[in-house]
């Protein structure tokens, strides 16, 4: 019997160690697309996504409050910084394959589902490039401490589906692109050109998920007849614990097709919000 893609997701999901999770990832998203290019896709299907995804005994993780942060300047710092990136990766993978498993109920055109699986497959070329620039540094994904709070915002929209296109995609996934450029210096400065290629490559390719969150949220709400701002901004209020913080790569932001006026309204706390 063959696999629904829903399936296949939760097959992603329940995979705890990193270079195998992706790698099915990988070997899903090229069924998926090898279906779609014969002109007989894989069926959607439905299927029960564990609340969170299997992941490797390490990394330990941590309230974000007791991770220790190491300076960039350092050698130290710069496997820190990889090894961060890699967690939010891996989060990542975990997140659009929980996307297309979670919400498998919505009808959607097919045209969603080859962005969520090119996305899910673009993360996990990004987790395995991390890892393979922090065993170049002589470390390795799982020898530090990571962030607990990644997958919060996958609990709190898990019946959401606006809500999890506005908080995962068009608030972090945007917020990726306003610090990549900085990071991507800090290896310059340090001359990491495996580091710098493989940033330049998650840069590259981050635009177009932040796109696709874009795209499909403006989908739903033309579809159910929903002003699109203000209930982006209602859902980050709802949903994303804190504001924006501004400076923001406007430039990026538009290309992925996110309007100034969608996020700097969220740099402010409403007043009945205010402490
Ligand atoms: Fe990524
Ligand atoms: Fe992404």
């Amino acid at each position: 019997m063959t696999q629904t893609l829903t399936q296949m997701a939760v097959e992603v999901l329940t995979t705890a160690d990193g270079r195998e999770k992706t790698a099915l990832s990988h070997r899903h998203a090229a069924s998926w697309r090898a279906s779609r290019e014969a002109g007989a896709p894989i069926p959607i299907g439905e299927a029960s996504p564990p609340l969170r995804p299997a992941r490797p005994d390490q990394p330990e993780l941590r309230n974000p409050r007791e991770v220790p942060r190491r300076r960039p300047g350092t050698p130290e710092g710069r496997i820190a910084l990889l090894h961060a990136v890699a967690h939010i990766e891996l989060n990542a993978v975990d997140l659009h394959w929980d996307l297309i498993a979670r919400f498998g109920h919505v009808p959607m055109p097919l045209g969603f589902h080859d962005d969520w699986v090119q996305a899910a497959d673009e993360e996990s070329k990004h987790f395995n490039l991390m890892c393979d620039c922090l065993e170049a540094l002589g470390s390795h994904y799982g020898a530090l401490p990571a962030h607990a709070g990644m997958w919060r915002a996958a609990e709190d929209t898990v019946d959401d589906l606006f809500g999890r296109l506005a908080v995962v995609p068009m608030v972090l996934e945007a917020r990726g692109l306003d610090v990549t450029p900085g990071m991507i210096e800090i290896f310059r400065k340090a001359d990491v050109p495996q580091a710098i290629a493989a940033l330049e490559v998650i840069y590259g390719e981050e635009v177009g998920h932040v796109a696709y969150g874009s795209k499909w949220f403006h989908f739903l709400c033309g579809r159910e007849g929903r002003d699109p701002k203000p209930l982006f901004h209602d859902l980050v209020r709802q949903y994303f614990h804190g504001v924006l913080k501004p400076p923001f790569n406007e430039e990026k932001r538009a290309e992925a097709g996110i309007p100034p006026d969608f996020y700097w309204p969220l740099t402010e706390r409403l007043e009945e919000d205010a402490p």
